[in-house]
């Protein structure tokens, strides 16, 4: 019935319930178990949203919006059914203002896509969550990833939203001022909201200048623990690094295996340093002496980009080098604490590694107090898994215990709802009472965040 009205107010062309469309929206990257949407529309602008909305409210349909499907939460799986939709023909930029170092997008465009888009004005958005996610992917999420260290996430280069809500009405969030103190900052809400509040149909964000010059640096450690105060030595230095990760000796050998690469097989870090040339090779000198006084190992640099580029492929290709390992699957995890818990938290992490008996790996974004955990257990075998989930459990516990966060970066989607509330306490409620303002009847991504 709700099909039949879809098609005809949007037309057949845009609506999908072919086998492989309804299979691509049933998953993102996590192991969450797979649900397919009844079927797949395919808006090219905010009216046919604003069509399927209505269509979903008059009969009670739940609706999932779906980027690029790169996700490792499962905010993309629609667990009730419905609508899933897809935004490969909502990938448009709205308005480019140079002058203003701001963009106006719709969605579906991906983060690569907009940086040759930009790029080329000697502008770039520097968000980098590894995978080639979609802007609005990312903006619902509140992803961020390597750069973070340096400028923040999503929703620290989100100027205004246009939002389409679930009875119909279309709302701007903000501006394309570069700040402001007026009213409540809703733009805020609606990232990392994961499509349970509303449906984001446009994007403003903020640009930034391609620096002069980037030169990266590794070095490793001995000690895990001594790899983790390293980087924050560095933070205290006042060196202001684009980016900062740290990867244990168990990744560096799986990620060397996985592509043939020869990186020194110990726990390492890896930074990007850029800025104006003459002042980055000063702050590059200052971090080598910084890190031998520590200790380490292997100092090297690279100023050559392709040199850099195949470095933080390397960095960027752990995930695909565990998931890769055949009869494997894995579970992962990606809490954030106060960057001097940091090493405390790390050496923890390591330890319920090992005590589980499983294989498993530690790596992440160091300068912002944000890592993972991946820890792997045989495909189908139920009492590994549940060892595997006990150790991300016990470390999401332990960085909410340690004033941080059960998710820096992939999201609360279907795994870290159970962390909810005892990381929110009462906020929880006010959450959700949000929640039941802006969408009464639940078909805004049902069963997500909280059920
Ligand atoms: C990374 C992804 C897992 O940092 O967030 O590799
Ligand atoms: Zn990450």
């Amino acid at each position: 019935m709700f099909i039949q009205q879809l098609i005809n107010r949007l037309g057949t062309q845009k609506i999908s319930k072919s086998e492989s469309e309804l299979y691509r929206h049933s998953h993102d990257e996590s192991i969450h178990q797979k649900v397919e949407p009844d079927v797949v529309c395919f808006p090219d602008c905010r009216e046919d949203v604003q069509t399927i909305l209505n269509v979903a409210s008059i009969y009670n349909i739940p609706v999932t919006a779906f980027g690029a499907g790169t996700g490792l939460e499962g905010q993309v799986i629609p667990v009730e059914k419905g609508i899933s939709i897809n935004f490969d023909n909502m990938n448009r930029v709205v308005e480019f203002s140079p002058e203003d170092m701001t963009i106006t997008v719709q969605p579906g465009i991906t983060r690569m896509n907009l940086n040759k888009q930009v790029n080329r004005h000697g502008l770039m958005f520097p968000i980098d969550p590894g995978a080639d996610a979609t802007i609005g992917g990312m903006t619902a999420t509140n992803a961020s990833g390597t750069t973070a260290v340096r400028f923040g996430s999503m929703k620290d280069q989100l100027l205004d939203l246009e939002v389409i809500l679930a009875d119909g009405t279309v709302i701007h969030t903000g501006t394309n001022a570069k700040k402001s103190s007026s009213g409540y900052h809703l733009t805020g809400l609606f990232a990392g909201s994961e499509g349970t509040l509303g449906i984001i149909t446009e994007i403003t964000l903020r640009l930034h200048g391609i620096p002069e010059y980037t030169m990266m640096a590794r070095c490793t450690f001995d000690s895990l623990e001594t790899c983790a105060e390293a980087s924050h030595t560095i933070l205290g230095s006042g060196i202001p690094i684009m980016r900062m990760e740290l990867v244990d000796q168990t990744s560096i050998a799986q990620v060397n295996k996985y592509n043939n690469y020869h990186l020194p097989c110990s726990h390492s870090l890896f930074f990007e340093f850029a800025g104006a040339k003459t002042a980055i090779q000063e702050e590059v000198k200052l971090a080598e002496e910084l890190m031998k006084d520590l200790g380490c190992d292997n100092w090297d640099t690279a100023s050559d980009p392709t040199q850099q580029k195949e470095l933080w492929k390397a960095r960027h290709e752990i995930t695909y080098a565990y998931n890769h390992l055949s009869g494997m699957d894995e579970v992962g995890a990606d809490v954030c604490v106060p960057i001097s818990q940091l090493p405390k938290l790390i050496v923890y992490a390591r330890k319920l590694i090992e005590e589980s008996g499983l294989n498993g790996g530690i790596w992440g974004h160091v300068g912002d107090g944000n890592f993972h955990t991946l820890v792997m257990f045989g495909k189908n075998n139920t009492e590994e898994r549940k060892r595997a989930e006990s150790v991300n459990e016990a470390l999401a516990l332990k960085a909410i215990d340690s004033r941080g966060t059960c998710t820096g970066e992939h999201g609360v989607g279907l795994g870290k709802m159970k962390f909810q509330e005892k990381e929110h306490g009462d906020s929880l409620a006010v959450m959700k009472g949000i929640k039941e303002m802006l969408d009464p009847k639940h078909v805004l991504n049902p069963g997500k965040i909280f059920s």
